[in-house]
């Protein structure tokens, strides 16, 4: 592959940038100079580097980011902060996207692609992906209102029920649910349709996949093969 062409692929600029940092010397391959765009390289495994920055070349990315309340899934935020300002600008420009959206106010674990077959695999509704949220609300929760969201429950506008799953009362206020669908603020809806109302959420897992422990929020990793594999 042309190396103007994987320095744009790694979110390094767009192709007319490439080309110009590449002329100006700023861009090592495997720590040697290459001023020539045209040069090809096997992509696969290559090290580079623009102006000392090490890159590794990466087909896609996949990230796991610990989302800090107050910030939108979206590029275009109308109220808040976007979560991709929490990440390196390459992500951005190599069309890193959000697995699913979380709510501002929700923290947790938020997975980000550039794989457009990974992101719908994770996001179909057929799929049925569990994610874990842990939940407080503002009245202590029952057993009639954990029984109907077992049950299942009915969203205004949404078509089937709703239903939680490995239902756990943490404490009286709090609970920790796992739901197989991902409608618009589902679990808030889900809990007030019981007769409650959530104060603050927390989705502490994915298809499996655990909220890193190593993250402090804000912060993102690279997920792992092996992590993909458990999703
Ligand atoms: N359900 C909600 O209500 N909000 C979220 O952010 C995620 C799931």
């Amino acid at each position: 592959m042309r190396l103007d062409k994987i320095l744009h692929s790694q979110g390094i600029g767009p192709r007319k940038t490439c080309q110009m940092l590449i002329q100006r010397g700023a861009v090592r391959v495997n720590g040697l100079l290459c001023k020539n765009i045209k040069e090809s390289f096997n992509p696969i495994d290559l090290n580079f580097s623009v102006y000392g920055d090490e890159y590794t070349y990466q087909e896609h990315v996949y990230i796991a980011l610990y989302k800090p309340t107050g910030y939108e899934c979206s590029h275009q935020t109308s109220h808040h902060a976007s979560v991709f300002e929490l990440l390196p600008n390459e992500f951005n420009e190599r069309g890193v996207q959000t697995v699913g959206r979380l709510d501002q106010d929700t923290t947790g674990l938020l997975l980000l692609s550039d794989d457009g077959q990974f992101i719908q695999a994770l996001t179909h509704p057929k799929k049925h992906v569990g994610k874990v949220y842990v939940m407080t609300t503002i009245e202590p929760i029952t057993a009639i209102q954990i029984q109907q969201l077992e049950e299942g429950v009915a969203l205004r506008n949404e078509t089937g029920i709703f239903k939680a799953h490995d239902v756990e009362q943490l404490d009286e206020y709090t609970l920790r649910m796992t739901i197989h669908q991902g409608v618009y603020h589902q679990v808030k809806r889900m809990i007030t349709v019981v007769g409650n109302h959530v104060t603050q959420l927390h989705r502490s897992s994915v298809g499996g996949l655990d909220l890193p422990v190593s993250l402090e929020v804000g912060e993102w990793v690279y997920l792992t093969a092996e992590d993909r594999a458990k999703i």
